[in-house]
């Protein structure tokens, strides 16, 4: 699999080297040059190739770690190019902290490529949104109806019953002694509920399919992501790098959604209860504010599917990773949930707040592990940051890894330490508080494109690790978890999935 990546991921390096030689040699026989804004007063450059610049950077196995290295080598702020396209690479708390207070509006935009007609990274997109009057419109709904505090209380229900499933699935692979691919459970928790809380109903016969197809997104995100990163050469170039994929993708998500779709018109009485109906309501509103279409519901239920299933199975899965390779830390977590929760009853959302440490937990787990390492934005216009010009329309990275690995602000910080995110009081340990405000801490990305689903997030990471860690014990056969991660991704996931047997540590709670 990895060879074939690799191999896949080799084609596309001459095929991109071709494309861009070709454009260069067009820029150079056919094209008036531009007047050159790369002066003096840009960021610092790291040394490049000639023509592509750092096109070999960009297209490395584990981008967030060469981006890593080389900000560790020149530093926090740089310019970087595709034969004479801009990148500004960020990789300092302070530096992304003035991004994204200064120029929060400026580089609001992702300008990403868009395949017109695709529900995935089409035009009707919600994370592809330019910032303007549909993505303000979308972003209101779905913190009022969908992932706001108030909403996220409404749908309780519908997750703890998918987290009583989760647990009641692990404590049969447990009498079964059966190993436990965690990964694969936790996306089957994250995904149901998802279904549930959009749709208002299971989606059953359809679950796989939807998981099929997000999981095949994410091994499309490499290609997207480096589409965003090349989208002004190629879009020169009338190159889609994924045009065939998403046209697949999004007419399978299609099929499934208009099913829904037309299923939940049926039901008027149902509409503005889940988020299937409040959206229908919305368009079918002839005074909303804005006018959505039906590939905009699509659309958006795709986006959440992708943007909230996989990035939070695949923490789960490195928490749960972390805590079997650092015993001490598993033990101390273990005696906060029996004795705030007791052994009784199953640990619970409502319980969470009460839980400091195993917030701490989820904390580490997405400084070390953030699911999406890299963020890309667009400079729309010009202007300083740090002391430096940035040209109009320079595309923006944001290295979350790098800037919740950086030595100068985290102590010790490739450990799993879940500690730094506690304020112990005078009353020692069991008084201890979680810190609210962590400065350089940005799994969830920032500003008003930061994640709005982080709420929720919290809640799947709480319960699902909250319920591994309180029903069971867990054994591996290696003596330590491998933390590899997987080469030639974007999202940060394990390069080899971790599989434990699961040993029941207390009675049922179901029966
Ligand atoms: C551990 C879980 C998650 C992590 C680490 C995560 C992280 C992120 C990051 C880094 C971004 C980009 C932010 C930026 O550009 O500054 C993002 C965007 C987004 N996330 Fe999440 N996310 C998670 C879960 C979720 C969930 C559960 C949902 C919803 C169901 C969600 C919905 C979104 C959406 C819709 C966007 C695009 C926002 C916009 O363009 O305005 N995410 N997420």
């Amino acid at each position: 699999m990895a060879a074939m990546m690799i191999f896949d991921f080799q084609n596309y390096f001459i095929l991109i080297l071709l494309c861009l030689f070709s454009l260069l040699c067009y820029t150079v026989f056919f094209r008036k040059q531009k007047e050159s804004r790369l002066g003096f007063d840009l960021p610092p450059s790291p040394p490049s190739l000639p023509i592509i610049g750092h096109l070999h950077i960009i297209l490395s196995l584990l981008i967030h770690k060469s981006l890593q290295k080389l900000a560790s080598k020149y530093g926090p702020l740089l310019h970087l190019r595709i034969v004479s396209f801009p990148i500004v690479l960020v990789s300092s708390a302070s530096v992304a902290e003035e991004i994204f207070k200064a120029q929060d509006v400026n580089v609001s935009s992702r300008s990403l490529p868009t395949s017109e007609g695709s529900l995935y990274f089409g035009s009707f997109g919600f994370v592809t949104a330019p910032h303007g009057d549909y993505w303000k419109f979308m972003k209101k709904l779905i913190t009022t109806k969908l992932l706001g505090v108030q909403a996220l209380e409404r749908s309780q229900g519908i997750r703890a019953d998918e987290v009583e499933l989760f647990y009641s699935n692990l404590l049969d692979k447990a009498m079964k002694k059966e190993r436990v691919n965690l990964g694969e459970e936790a996306m089957k928790l994250t995904n149901n509920s998802m279904c549930k809380m959009l749709m208002g109903k299971t989606c059953k016969e359809d679950a796989e399919t939807v998981r099929g197809l997000v999981a095949k997104t994410d091994s499309m995100a490499k290609k997207l992501f480096l589409a965003s990163i090349l989208r002004r050469p190629l879009e020169k170039l009338g190159i889609s790098l994924f045009k065939k994929e998403l046209t697949g993708v999004s007419s399978r998500f299609d099929e499934v959604l208009e099913r829904y779709l037309v299923e939940h018109e049926k039901k008027q009485e149902e509409q503005g209860v889940d988020v299937m109906g409040v959206l229908i309501e919305a368009y079918r509103d002839e005074n909303a504010e804005y006018k959505i279409t039906r590939n905009h519901i699509k659309s958006l239920f795709v986006d959440l599917f992708i943007a909230g299933s996989e990035t939070t199975s695949n923490v789960i899965e490195w928490i749960m990773s972390e805590l079997i390779n650092n015993p001490k830390t598993l033990e101390r977590l273990r005696g906060e949930i029996d004795l705030v929760i007791g052994k009784t009853r199953l640990i619970q959302e409502t319980d969470l707040p009460n839980l400091p440490y195993l917030q701490a937990v989820m904390k580490e787990g997405l400084r070390l592990h953030p699911p999406v390492p890299l963020m890309v934005r667009t400079f729309q216009e010009g202007c300083e940051v740090n002391g430096f010009h940035i040209p109009e329309k320079t595309t923006l990275v944001v290295n979350g890894y790098a800037v919740m690995r950086d030595p100068e602000f985290w102590e010790d910080p490739e450990e799993f330490k879940p500690e730094r995110f506690l304020v112990s009081s005078r009353f020692g340990q069991q008084e201890d508080k979680i810190r609210e405000k962590v400065p350089n801490y940005i799994p969830f990305g920032s500003g008003r494109r930061g994640c709005p689903g982080s709420n929720l997030a919290y809640l799947f990471l709480g319960t699902a690790v909250g319920v591994m860690v309180q029903c069971f014990e867990w054994r591996i056969k290696e003596e330590r978890v491998n933390m590899d991660e997987a080469a030639g991704s974007v999202s940060l996931s394990m390069a080899h999935p971790i599989h434990a047997t699961p040993v029941v540590r207390t009675q049922d709670f179901l029966t």
